[in-house]
């Protein structure tokens, strides 16, 4: 395992994302969405930073990791969001942006609660791995091409503990996979 953003930088990263969103909604009504399941502690320090008002609602999109397919299919799960979203400003919290897909598939499903805007911040966004026409508008770090762990994010339910963000290398994954940790 290999330490990427250890955990004063990651505070420090999280400081930073919590001024630029009171800059931005600073009088707006703003609804934080947060994506689950490992947006949840990103989400939580975020909240704490906040001294503008807001709301906050949470959808599911889980993307369960396999042993022969990091990235599995993608079950995104909207109905837990409230018709309350409607005139609001939405800013999605999500924990990495990887491909996109995941903010591809879930930025129209807000066209039918009229909401106000929709941007997405996230934690994590990994370099040169895009594969739609639209970006997240927050971006607290830019991460290479590696699977990583921490602050809420797991490979198989492991190291979602971290204070840190890791990376863990293909051997690792495959040992906890078969061995556990
Ligand atoms: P995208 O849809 O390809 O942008 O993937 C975004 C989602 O995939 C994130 O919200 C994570 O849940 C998951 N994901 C992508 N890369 C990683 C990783 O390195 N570690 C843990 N989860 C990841
Ligand atoms: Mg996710």
């Amino acid at each position: 395992m290999n330490v990427l953003i250890d955990e004063a930088t990651l505070q420090a990263g999280l400081d930073r994302l919590a001024a630029e969103i009171e800059k931005r909604y600073r009088g707006k009504p703003l609804t934080l969405v947060g994506v689950l399941l490992g947006s949840i502690v990103f989400l939580a320090d975020l909240m704490r930073r906040l001294t503008i008002p807001y709301g906050v609602e949470m959808i599911s999109s889980r993307q369960v990791a396999t042993e022969s397919n990091i990235q599995g299919p993608l079950f995104i799960q909207a109905d837990l969001l409230a018709p309350e979203v409607a005139g609001r400003h939405v800013l999605i919290i999500d924990d990495i942006y990887d491909t996109g897909e995941t903010l591809w598939e879930l930025i129209p499903q807000f066209d039918d609660f009229k909401v106000a805007s929709v941007h997405a911040a996230v934690l994590l966004k990994k370099k040169n791995r895009q594969r739609v026409p639209l970006g997240p508008t927050l971006v607290g770090f830019e991460i290479p091409d590696v699977y990583v762990v921490g602050y809420g994010m797991d490979y198989r339910g492991y190291y979602r503990n971290l204070p840190y963000i890791a990376s863990l290398s293909p051997e690792e994954m495959k040992n906890l996979a078969q061995n556990g940790g």
